[in-house]
């Protein structure tokens, strides 16, 4: 009986090249062993020696289905994978299409299983911040349920292009130096260092988002699986924040002053490289700032304000109508919102230092009215060359995103906020944390889903605190 011996787990290569082979020299899948060697073997696969001639060609879905069903942990996939193979080889087009056929179904099933660990590793892997020599290092623990590794790791690098880092798993690691992806056997748990200064962040990010007026423990539990809970540092809080869930709720409802604003926060580290002045003549330059044309309609530049030391930087769109008059940054019924919720969130906006992406308002005219126009990409990319110098001076640990523009020119790409806010983005100095413009939750037109972002927006706020507070201590060796 013919055996195929696959050099690791999703030798893909491997299982194509024996499965061509093998339904080209005629031989059924019931005569075939597939087994995987030991040990990741450099040197590839082992096909049988079986030769034959002739087109082998497969349709696209079974070959998109086959990709995923491989990742799959269940040690008979390769039988199962050559059974499809084998009948598409012999001519039935349509395969995929009939669902209920016993093979269709369980490929379908393990599919949707690899789908489902995929998800979980994309939500619930956690970085852990280790000092390696005098150099922050990432490193995550994870356990996945099928051999998703290899098939994820772009989507980490995609994500984390500006840092290094590396996942380890049981069975395989994948390891990001800012250029090349690579992958080493596993490893265990002990492998991660205890050093973790994201480890609070992401308990308290927890704690924030947590709505106990709308505690399902079954819910919760299947959006995160207890399994993965002792990989999750927010994980920690939980029982207590189940156990405390009914007093909360009673608090929530009766709290209606503010609470006070947190003791203010700066760097506990190093003096930014470059001395205050240069950011005073920075300023002043930037009057005369002919970078772009916006420069022309607007009575002034708008430039960033507050301590040179602030460990947060808060970067908006552009000034608006009242902040091209004034001369100043969120003063505005946007800075209005905004100012009430920093308070909410624990931040004293006098500790921060406040800017935005453009430091020009952009307006249509209509009567006399000045209608905001959102700044183009080009205007956006003129106007970093004043945002790079006050990050550079700053050098804040986290720098809060107001909005796509804000996204954009800070993390140089353009961003979902949806989809990226509230958790800590690397930059290549400190970390950042996206979330909506307060000028989108003006906009909202119901008072219901004006106060259900509005406790988003606290929440990512609450988070950028958290994370500030953590990064500004001092990392401990490992
Ligand atoms: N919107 C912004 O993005 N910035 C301001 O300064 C005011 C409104």
């Amino acid at each position: 009986m013919p055996g195929v011996v696959l050099a690791h787990e999703v030798d893909w290569e491997g299982f194509r090249a024996a499965a061509r082979a093998l339904a080209l020299g005629g031989i059924p899948p019931d005569s075939v062993v597939w087994s995987v060697r030991a040990i990741d073997d450099l040197f590839g696969s082992e096909a049988p020696p079986v030769s034959g001639e002739g087109a082998f060609r497969l349709p696209r879905a079974l070959v998109s289905l086959a990709e995923t069903v491989i990742q799959a942990s269940d040690p008979q996939r390769f039988a199962l994978l050559y059974g499809l193979v084998w009948r598409a080889f012999q001519g039935d087009r349509h395969l995929l299409e009939q669902i209920t056929d016993p093979l269709v179904d369980r490929a379908n099933r393990l599919a949707q299983a690899v789908r489902r660990d995929t998800h979980k590793m994309r939500a619930f892997v956690r970085f852990r911040v280790v000092n390696d020599g005098g150099e922050a290092r990432h490193i995550a623990w994870f356990e996945p349920s099928h051999f998703i590794v290899e098939a994820n790791a772009s989507f980490f690098v995609r994500r984390f292009a500006g840092m290094t880092w590396s996942i380890l798993t049981p069975y395989r690691s994948a390891h990001w130096d800012g250029a090349e992806l690579a992958f080493t056997p596993g490893a265990s748990r002990g492998d991660v260092p205890d050093d973790d200064r994201l480890a609070e962040y992401w308990r308290v990010y927890f704690s924030a988002i947590f709505n106990p007026a709308r505690l399902k423990i079954g819910a919760m539990t299947s959006e995160m699986p207890r399994k993965y809970w002792k990989n999750l540092p927010e994980a920690a809080a939980i029982p207590e924040l189940i156990a405390k869930a009914a007093s909360r709720t009673e608090a929530m409802e009766q709290q209606t002053a503010l609470s006070a604003p947190r003791p203010v926060l700066r760097r506990a580290r190093a003096p930014a490289a470059l001395p205050n002045s240069d950011l005073a003549r920075a300023r002043a330059e930037a009057v005369q700032c002919r970078r772009c044309p916006l420069w022309g309609p607007a009575t002034q530049t708008v430039f960033g304000e507050g301590p040179a030391d602030a460990a947060i930087m808060l970067v908006g769109e552009q000034p608006g109508d009242h902040e091209d008059l004034a001369g100043r940054a969120f003063v505005g019924p946007a800075g209005q919102l905004l100012d009430r919720a920093l308070k909410e969130a624990g931040l004293d906006r006098a500790a921060l230092y406040v800017t935005n992406a453009v430091k020009h308002f952009k307006f249509a005219p209509r009567g006399k009215r000045r209608i905001h126009v959102r700044p183009e990409t080009g205007e956006i990319e003129a106007c970093r060359f004043w945002l790079e110098i006050e990050r550079a001076h700053v050098a804040p640990a986290v720098t809060i995103m107001l909005g796509a523009t804000a996204g954009q020119a800070v993390l140089g790409r353009t961003v979902a906020v949806q989809k990226d806010r509230g958790v800590p983005l690397p930059l290549a100095s400190g970390w950042g944390v996206l979330t909506v413009h307060p000028a989108f939750l003006l906009r909202l037109p119901d008072q219901e889903a004006r106060a259900r972002e509005y406790e988003l927006f606290l929440r990512d706020l609450t988070a950028a605190r958290t994370l500030a507070e953590a990064a500004t201590r001092p990392i401990s060796p490992s």
